[in-house]
């Protein structure tokens, strides 16, 4: 097999002097689906920010396409294809729906009215709420305008930290079945998930990780049958 489409290959660093990943590999093939769990303040956010160019590494590489981005910024990072919605603040509460898809599409000089349609046709709810101010819907519709936003871009490559949090498990089903629809259309999610059973089941590919460190990588039914992962993460 060649190198995947995104991979961030061992890497290794932190916000300061001690290290939170080490050695730590994130991949992602196009239009699939590949997701990182494990426990609270394992480094899974820690490893996004990495891959999208937040996080000065001190070990290991980032390569998009075959390509090192290692040292680009993560608007560069966006120029390549990539489009992230990290875990919090990730809407403009103040402004509109519509305002926030159009700031999402900030690299583009193009029309960007079908982009746009395309993401209500993905989430009706959005237009129908489009003159609203995003810091007016609900935590589920909220999500929704995140994931719309960084559509905007028209990215090669999706990363999402935990988009399902604090929604109920419809709407989290829900969330997960326009995610999969996304990863249809050839583009690469790559996701951190709370909600381990359920995002395992529709990954191909799936990471533990444990202290900055992969525990376990496997593809999602590799990984939600092992017993070890499943005692230890999956609550039995
Ligand atoms: N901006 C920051 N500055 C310094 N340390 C940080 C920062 N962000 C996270 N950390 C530390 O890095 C470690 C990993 O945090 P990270 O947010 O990556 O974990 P996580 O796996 O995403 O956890 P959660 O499931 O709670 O979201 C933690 O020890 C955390 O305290
Ligand atoms: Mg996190």
């Amino acid at each position: 097999m060649g190198e995947p489409f995104l991979i961030g290959d061992g890497m290794t660093g932190g916000y300061g002097a001690a290290d939170i990943l080490h050695g730590c590999t994130i991949a992602v093939e196009k239009g699939e689906i590949a997701v990182i769990v494990g426990p609270n303040g394992a480094g899974k956010s820690t490893a996004m920010k990495a891959v999208f160019g937040m996080l000065n590494l001190r070990g290991g590489a980032v390569r998009l396409n075959g390509e090192d981005i290692t040292r680009l910024s993560p608007q560069a990072r966006v120029r390549k294809g990539m489009g992230f919605v990290p875990q919090t603040s990730n809407i403009f509460t103040t402004m509109t729906v519509e305002e926030n898809l159009e700031m999402g599409a900030f690299i583009r000089e193009d029309e960007i009215a079908d982009t746009m349609a395309q993401v209500y046709d993905l989430f009706p709810i959005l237009k129908q709420k489009r003159h609203q101010a995003a810091g007016e819907l609900s935590g589920g519709q909220r999500q929704q305008v995140a994931v719309g936003r960084a559509l905007m871009t028209q990215p090669q490559v999706l990363m999402l930290d935990e988009p399902t949090a604090g929604v109920s498990p419809i709407v989290m089903d829900e969330l997960f079945d326009r995610i999969i629809e996304v990863a249809r259309t050839g583009i690469s999610i790559l996701m951190v998930e709370q909600n381990a059973r359920q995002a395992l089941e529709i990954a191909d590919k799936g990471y533990v990780l444990v202290q900055g460190a992969n525990r376990f990588t496997g593809t999602g039914a590799e990984l939600l049958a092992n017993p070890d992962v499943r005692r230890s993460f999956l609550g039995g």
